[in-house]
């Protein structure tokens, strides 16, 4: 096929109207990160026991690593002409992981992160099908990256299990 056939029909693909559909995936995908950067931060702030220093470590890689994320995916949901959620109970109703609300043992943290990781890898999978589908290339290859950097928390969080 020609270049400049090609650039006709990328002409319409770039000029359709953002899916709202997509935009709603998109905010899913926040919510979860949003909860799950939170739930990552408060274990880094209370977890106990002999493998204190490792797990506030590892868990504090963690939350920084997916607030890094949270930022963009808000912007790329502003980007498909759909409002950022603008509430905490917006972020927690719209995610498909819960809180956490009580004292866990430290491999019970691990092991909630891990659970709530796999709904996650979901999540990104379905998204970064649909941003395809829809065209959108960028976001596409944003989720494409986000789920490569949960399939590494999935590995890690599965080798703690094993120990
Ligand atoms: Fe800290």
């Amino acid at each position: 096929m020609s270049y400049e056939k090609l650039v006709k029909e990328a002409a319409v693909v770039v000029g359709a109207p953002a899916s709202s559909e997509l935009a709603g995936a998109v905010t899913k995908v926040l919510a979860d990160g949003f909860v799950f950067y939170f739930k990552a931060h408060s274990f880094h702030w209370n977890v106990v026991g002999k493998d204190f220093p490792q797990l506030h470590d590892f868990f504090g890689g963690i939350y920084l690593a997916v607030f890094a994320n949270i930022d963009r995916l808000a912007e790329e949901i502003r980007a498909l002409d759909a409002m950022a959620p603008m509430s905490l109970g917006t972020l927690i109703s719209e995610a498909s992981i819960s809180e956490n609300k009580s004292m866990l043992d430290s491999m019970s943290m691990v092991s909630a992160l891990a659970d709530d990781n796999q709904k996650i890898l979901s999540g990104l999978l379905a998204c970064q099908k649909m941003a395809e589908a829809a065209n959108q290339v960028g976001l596409a290859n944003f989720m494409q990256d986000l789920y490569d950097s949960h399939k590494k928390f999935a590995w890690q969080f599965s080798a703690i299990l094993k120990g």
